[in-house]
């Protein structure tokens, strides 16, 4: 009998984030305090997932229990290993350029790579690689103090790329940046995604920049931290900054933000 295919569902890869009804509780001087409630979400390899939620969710403390961290009180999380097992399974950029003061850009680069013992000339020719992705080449030599912000910033993200690991894990990466240096990122990391197809957690304070870099943007409910929604953002790849003023784009910031805007009203009244 012919087989038309009717009824076979090929088996959906596993994915490389497991994140199943996680509790955070914290020990606080009022007693403990669940922040983090029964979190499960599943990331896929190679997926983009943006988090966004009021302030004080728990988006920071979710992602310090996914780098390890910070440890959870229930529940599981699994990053699952690729082929090499010299890969690091993490690596995180936080809001502060963490850059250390006392080495070179291209020191810094290859950071990640000297821990893990990979030879100098090899460690700095990743990282040279890195820094004429982004456009610093010329600045391999200088020290953080005497490169911009914006700089410092990019400096962060492909030390983190260029330890290659299994998972990107990004805190308001690009929060500290002023506008047009933000903008200038937002595209930058669209091209290197676009490039590497990494998989990537990242929480944004920005709607806007959640749905322009995500393939998916997850709503997070406040007091204690919950997962409140989930939003496939189908638009089309590759983005650019001018993907923001399209329709499509305006329909979906404008969905999410309904949730999104009740969520933050209702974490400051329970505040007040
Ligand atoms: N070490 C700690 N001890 C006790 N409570 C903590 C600790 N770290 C965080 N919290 C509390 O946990 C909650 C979640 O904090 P978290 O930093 O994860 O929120 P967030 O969503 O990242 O906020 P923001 O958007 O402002 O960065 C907050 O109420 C915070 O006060
Ligand atoms: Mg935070």
């Amino acid at each position: 009998m012919a087989d038309h295919g009717v009824g076979i569902s090929r088996p959906k890869p596993a994915p490389k984030i497991e994140t199943r009804n996680v509790c955070k509780i914290y020990d606080t001087v009022s007693g403990p305090t669940t922040v983090v409630d029964d979190f499960s979400l599943d990331v896929a390899d190679g997926e983009f997932v943006c988090i966004v939620g009021p302030s004080g969710c728990g988006k920071s403390t979710y992602l310090r229990m996914l780098a390890g961290l910070d440890t959870h009180s229930s529940g599981s999380i699994y990053i699952r290993p690729g082929d090499d097992p010299t890969k690091p399974l993490n690596s995180v950029v936080f809001q502060e350029y963490a850059v250390f003061p006392w080495k070179t850009v291209i020191e810094n680069v290859a950071f990640g790579l000297q821990m893990r013992g990979v030879g100098k000339a090899e460690r700095l020719q990743v990282a040279d690689h890195w820094l004429e992705r982004v456009g610093l080449r010329k600045f391999a030599h200088y020290y953080p103090s005497e490169i911009s912000g914006g700089m410092k910033q990019r400096v962060s993200i492909i030390r983190a790329l260029a330890n290659d690991p299994e998972v990107l894990l990004m805190d308001e990466p690009l929060g500290a940046l002023d506008a047009q240096t933000r903008i200038v990122l937002q595209a930058e990391l669209l091209r290197i995604w676009q490039e590497t197809r990494k998989t990537v957690v990242f929480i944004t304070h920005s709607l806007d920049e959640a749905i322009l870099l995500g393939d998916r943007v997850v709503l997070m409910a406040a007091h204690p931290g919950r997962l409140l929604a989930s939003f496939p953002i189908d638009i089309a790849r590759p983005r650019t900054v001018e993907t923001m003023n399209t329709p499509q784009f305006a329909e979906l910031r404008g969905a999410i933000w309904s949730q999104l805007s009740r969520e933050v009203t209702r974490a400051m009244e329970m505040q007040a």
